[in-house]
């Protein structure tokens, strides 16, 4: 296939056609103008040599392939001025939210699926995380919770951002995976890490001193637990009176290897993010209203960090 002065939506049908009768292990080529001869917007008509092209730039073959559930194969350059994109099927029966069978507090533990997802080796998540930092006071002295904190990637990166401050930080960690627990406190022997293993739904009993950094990402939303009574009782009980919150929520789902925009709720094969915008909606009506500045933002993960002015 060879796309010159096509619309994208027409592209957009004929390789949906194409992958309608595509197979797991196939893959589907085309070719395109190579996106580096300009810059343009996506859309844009030129002519090279008497032929009329419409312009991409790269990021379009990259989008189109989310959106198509593909992954999108590095490209080849062909003949000057054109290359090659290659897309594949992602399988979708390879998700880690399919898995069922393990203990629920080993869902996200060692050997789990979940365990293969590295968040900080993706951009997104990376620079949301690390912009949250930015957000919120940090200083020496202060005590930092995190629940959910799972073999504890999260506590890395803050540690690596607060390098020269954060062995004067207490940090503490409740999570209900023993595995997972067992590698966390491995990569952080020092005193001022703990780690708990408990249900996060028994917070009120572990006799927690207040908290100046309460962290949780991808964990209040868990079935299994009521999150917004957890978190109701953590900001009246837990959070001291000018603490900071970082909160975490999963616009989108892991597929074969690959993170896909779009959280998905029972029911839906599409993406539906209603579900997150009633939650979000929640947290930040009820940090306002305890007297928080609230921000949010983010691609495939929401944040929301909340402070005092
Ligand atoms: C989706 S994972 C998120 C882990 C990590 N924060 C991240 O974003 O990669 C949810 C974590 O919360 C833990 N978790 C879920 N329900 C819990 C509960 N009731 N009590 C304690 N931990 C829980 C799981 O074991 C898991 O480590």
């Amino acid at each position: 296939m060879i796309f010159t002065d096509q619309s994208l939506h027409s592209i957009y049908v004929r390789l949906k056609m194409e992958l309608a009768s595509c197979g797991i292990n196939d893959t589907i080529e085309f070719e395109v103008i190579d996106p580096d001869i300009s810059n343009e917007f996506s859309g844009t008509e030129i002519s090279i040599l008497g032929q009329k092209y419409i312009y991409r730039p790269f990021k379009v073959w990259v989008d189109l392939a989310e959106v198509l559930h593909c992954k999108i194969h590095t490209p080849r350059q062909l003949k000057p001025n054109r290359i090659l994109i290659r897309y594949s099927p992602l399988n979708l029966n390879k998700s880690w939210h399919n898995h069922s069978g393990v203990h629920i507090t080993e869902k996200y533990g060692v050997g789990s699926d979940f365990s293969k997802i590295f968040k900080f080796e993706e951009p997104y998540f990376l620079n949301d995380y690390l912009r949250s930092l930015k957000e919120i006071q940090v200083d020496k002295g202060m005590k930092v919770l995190n629940l959910g904190i799972n073999r504890g990637d999260e506590f890395k990166i803050f540690k690596e951002v607060y390098n020269g401050i954060s062995d004067r930080i207490k940090f503490t960690g409740i999570d209900h995976c023993p595995s997972a627990l067992k590698i966390a406190k491995k990569n952080f022997p020092d005193d001022n890490f703990n780690f708990i293993n408990e249900d996060i739904a028994k917070i009120g009993d572990l006799g927690l001193p207040e908290q100046d950094i309460v962290i949780s990402i991808g964990t209040l939303q868990s079935p299994d637990i009521d999150g917004k009574e957890i978190f109701r009782y953590i900001v009246q009980n837990i959070l001291s009176k000018e603490g900071s919150v970082i909160l975490g929520f999963p616009n989108s789902r892991y597929i074969d290897c690959e993170v896909v925009y779009g959280a998905k709720t029972k029911n839906y094969s599409e993406s539906n993010l209603n579900l997150l915008f009633k939650d979000i909606s929640f947290y930040k009506k009820y940090l306002q209203q305890h007297g928080f500045k609230v921000l949010t933002f983010g691609k495939y993960y929401v944040f929301l960090v909340a402070k005092k002015d």
